[in-house]
């Protein structure tokens, strides 16, 4: 069978929520001074901006409602500058925190990275030389039985994946929402949109991936080689390793209609058109309190009752509201994200766009209140692009699988380099454990 890769190199850094004030603290052994000096003795050293202006850029993201600046930004021109600045971290008796930059979409600061280094990888993309988007058509020469596939670097946007199978007459199986968006990042939380009711979050669409853990290590992974780190970095919200990654099967789906003249192109880059709209309006780069849920089928009702008709009932607070169901059985639960008991579940993204500072505190209100009630009505809901503030809440989002998730973390990432805004491992690894036993 073909290598189906998609790749990416991604570490990411997905959402993570916290306060300002918090993120602020340096976080990791960090000195909060500045970094190594020997760093900048490295062949890398030229491509590490510690200019302001290079730093700025990195100190927010998507959801506007954190900030925190980091030491230094890395434009790699090659996964193994990556590799080359994790693996000084990792060795240095000073380990210094590393969070990858996709596209910066993240909503609770998950990509900042105070007193570290931020990946941009975008940059990947930007030097030239080899294609960083590779399809492979069924059909095609030596690969004529394999299924299609396409090999991308995690840094590249779905929107260009898209473009680029599209050539071929093969488009994704599951495209996101919102095609802005890179690959490394969606891979390191699920990759969900109106397909994957059928195929699965993107996750479960991957057949190989080209992973840079946080000892530096470049390491090939996928079901049959490595797949422990296969399935722990998928979903894994950039703690295990960055994400080199692709994507498997390619598939036209045939048989959609599409009324008004709309095309299939048109259909899947409605949000960017929408996009366009806010940003002429000036109202896209405002604070963006996100709340996104996997509700069981079985409480969806209530949810209903309890969020919609009561919490929201007089509300009318700008955004737009996602719902769609999906079945469990297109999830592999030895991949870390964490879904709903339920074989159905529902995703409700509460996509809100705050106008005003008092708009962004009543939401924050607002996004309590359902969190409070589905804690309180025991609605086993999970969050997507999840924020906890603690590692109890961590806990709580992952159940069983934390114990496994530590001791990946203790294999992978020995240091907790990688990826601190999610605030998973920002104690210790050892404190961690002990909370999981206890
Ligand atoms: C920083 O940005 C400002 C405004 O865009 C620009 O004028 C200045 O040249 C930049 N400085 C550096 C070092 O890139
Ligand atoms: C795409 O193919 C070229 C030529 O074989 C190769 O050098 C490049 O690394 C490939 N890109 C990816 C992302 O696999």
């Amino acid at each position: 069978m073909a290598t189906t890769r998609f790749v990416g190199l991604f570490a990411l850094t997905i959402f993570l929520c916290l306060a300002a004030g918090e993120l602020l603290r340096p976080s990791m052994a960090a000195d909060a001074g500045g970094l190594p000096r020997d760093l900048f003795s490295l062949g890398i050293a030229s491509r590490i901006c510690t200019d302001r202006n290079s730093t700025a850029r990195a100190s927010t993201d998507f959801g506007h409602m954190f900030e925190a600046t980091p030491e230094a930004v890395l434009l790699p021109a090659t996964p193994a500058d990556i590799a080359d600045l994790i693996l000084f971290s990792a060795s240095s008796p000073a380990p210094f925190p590393v969070a990858a930059l996709g596209k910066g979409h993240s909503g609770r600061g998950q990509t900042l990275v105070p007193g570290g280094v931020v990946v941009d990888m975008r940059a990947l993309g930007r030097g030239g030389g080899a294609p960083r988007i590779n399809v492979s058509a069924a059909g095609a020469g030596a690969d004529a039985a394999a299924a299609p596939y396409v090999d991308a670097g995690g840094e590249q946007l779905w929107a260009d994946v898209l473009r680029a199978a599209l050539e071929h007459g093969l488009a994704p199986r599951v495209c996101t929402d919102y095609l802005h968006l890179t690959v490394g990042g969606t891979l390191s939380n699920a990759g969900i949109g109106g397909q994957a009711f059928r195929h699965g979050p993107q996750i479960a669409n991957v057949h190989e991936l080209d992973v840079i853990t946080g000892t530096g290590e470049m390491v090939t992974c996928s079901r049959a080689k490595n797949s422990e780190l296969f399935f722990a970095v998928l979903g894994g919200l950039g703690q295990f390793g960055k994400m080199e990654a692709l994507l498997r099967q390619l598939s036209f789906e045939p048989g959609f209609v599409f009324a008004k003249d709309v095309t299939y192109v048109q259909f899947l880059e409605r949000v960017c058109e929408e996009e366009r709209v806010l940003r002429s309006a000036g109202v896209w780069d405002v604070p963006h309190p996100w709340l996104n849920l996997f509700i069981p089928r079985s409480r969806i009702l209530d949810f209903d009752a309890g969020v919609f008709k009561c919490i929201f009932r007089d509300a009318n607070p700008a955004g737009r509201i996602l719902m769609y169901p999906m079945n469990k059985d297109r999830w592999d639960d030895r991949m870390t994200t964490a879904t709903p008991n339920d074989d159905v579940f529902y995703n409700v993204a509460l996509l809100w766009s705050a106008l005003s500072a008092n708009d962004v505190e009543q939401l924050h209100r607002d996004n309590k209140a359902v969190i409070a009630f589905c804690e309180k009505a025991g609605i086993g809901y999970k969050q997507y692009l999840p924020h906890h503030t603690s590692q109890d809440g961590w806990l709580q989002h992952f159940g069983v699988k934390w114990s496994k998730i530590i001791e990946l973390k203790a294999k992978y990432d020995p240091k907790a380099i990688l990826s601190p805004g999610q605030r998973m491992f920002l104690s210790s690894l050892a404190n961690a454990a002990t909370r999981a036993v206890a």
